[in-house]
């Protein structure tokens, strides 16, 4: 029998007070409980977000018999062996990106979902980006015959985190993640779109030049040299897709796209606000500016502004959502409400609770999460090897018979 949700929010730092207020306007969740390694955070929003339960710890959560889910936002490096523990303590699991740093923690996330039947939904923003949708249409309509070529790329320049708020001293230990140990924007976008995964990675890594002791050999947790990635990957259905995962580059936004998606009978292309389908009819090449679907309804009120441009990429309207994605699909409660990169949060809120209340599987579930997650992995490893083309372990389709939500229906 479905039970609503009674939700513990692990990590009170800048991101989780966009999912807050969405978690508690969903009609299957019935309550919420925070908490954080720094009681003032959790007491802050405890108090900001009217939340009553405040507790201890992580793992006093893990032994409540009242909560039935948590929802783990975390630093990045910590999520596998959060959410190994919390599905072993029976509960259902929301996790912020990426799922985990390591292949055997991957593997056991999915064999433990597999065990329990219990609820993994990764947040992906990438999943749901207008560019993500358009794409995952379009070649699931036949309308660009096969897959055959594709990139993506997270541009997220260094200068524009903050790492100290939660580092501390030691923040630069932290900041020199290998940049594919947080694949899942890029991997995300392309291979949502492409209905594909990844066998085959080969990758080169930009070793850093700053000197500013976050990148190097012995600077970080990961002795990690490189600030940013590139990998050519090699799919399933016999395309290949070309990421990059960037952390020092003279860029600011829009951070997260699909630069260009080829198919054998048509392509699409964007940059900046710009987006353009291309398709064959015979010889002929048929022009469609798509732009009027994939740019957010704010932006679009603003096009003839003079410093236009100046905006879009200043991420002006980066948190608002585009007429492609399906507003109908979420709950009456989310209308009007704050959304959040590319207007992406309300739909990956909203797969998790219906997934953990009806059983059924998310969009993003642990089989697709370990899709977008592992060539990642295995990415950074053959950049330290020069390049080297590796294999990419994989885990397989979700069950059959587990249902699996529609993320554009
Ligand atoms: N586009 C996206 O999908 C996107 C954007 C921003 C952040 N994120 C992800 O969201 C997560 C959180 O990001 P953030 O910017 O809020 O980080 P943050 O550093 O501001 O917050 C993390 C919080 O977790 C707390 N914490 C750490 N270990 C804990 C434990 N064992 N128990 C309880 N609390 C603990 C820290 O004290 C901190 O307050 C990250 O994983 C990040 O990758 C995703």
């Amino acid at each position: 029998m479905s039970q609503r949700i009674r939700m513990g929010i692990v990590g009170c730092g800048r991101f989780v007070r966009n999912f807050i207020p969405l978690f508690q306007a969903h009609p299957y969740v019935e309550s919420l409980a925070v908490t954080d390694l720094l009681p003032e955070r959790s007491a802050a929003h405890a108090k900001e977000f009217g939340i009553s339960e405040i507790y201890p710890s992580f793992e006093a959560m893990l032994e409540s018999k009242t909560l039935n889910a948590v929802a783990i936002f975390t630093q990045r490096h910590l999520h596998g062996p959060m959410t190994i523990a919390a599905l072993k303590a029976g509960k259902n699991v929301y996790s912020a990106v990426p799922m985990a740093s390591h292949i055997e923690e991957i593997a056991e996330i999915v064999s433990l979902v597999k065990q329990t039947g219990l609820t993994y939904s990764m947040g992906e923003t990438g999943h749901y980006r207008p560019c993500s949708i358009f794409c995952r249409q379009k070649l699931k309509s036949g309308e660009m015959g096969a897959f055959v070529y594709g990139e993506s790329q997270y541009n997220h320049d260094m200068r524009h985190f903050d790492y100290k708020y939660s580092g501390g001293e030691n923040w630069k230990q932290v900041a020199g993640v290998p940049p594919m140990l947080y694949p899942t924007h890029s991997t995300g976008m392309i291979l949502s779109s492409s209905g594909s995964w990844a066998r085959k990675v080969a990758s080169f890594g930009y070793i850093d030049q700053v000197g500013d002791d976050i990148f190097g050999k012995g600077k970080n947790l990961w002795d990690n040299p490189f600030s940013n990635t590139t990998a050519l990957l090699y799919l399933d259905n016999g395309g290949i897709a070309r990421i990059n995962e960037n952390r020092r580059i003279g860029w600011y936004g829009p951070m997260s796209y699909i630069s260009s998606f080829h198919g054998t009978q048509a392509s699409y292309e964007s940059s900046i606000a710009q987006h353009t389908f291309v398709r064959l009819e015979g010889k002929d090449a048929i022009y469609e500016d798509v732009g009027p679907l994939l740019n957010p309804f704010e932006m679009q009120k603003h096009q003839d502004d003079p410093n236009f441009t100046q905006e879009v990429i200043s991420n002006k309207w980066g948190s608002t959502f585009a007429p492609i994605q399906n507003q109908k699909r979420l709950p009456e409660a989310y209308i009007g409400m704050h959304d959040g990169h590319g207007g992406t949060h309300k739909f990956m809120a909203d797969d998790f609770c219906k997934a953990a209340y009806t059983g059924k599987l998310s969009p993003t579930n642990a089989w697709v999460a370990a899709r977008y997650n592992l060539p990642g992995l295995i990415a950074h490893e053959s950049a330290l090897k020069g390049g080297e083309t590796m294999v990419v372990p994989d885990l397989g389709d979700s069950p059959t018979g587990w249902e699996v939500l529609e993320s554009d229906e």
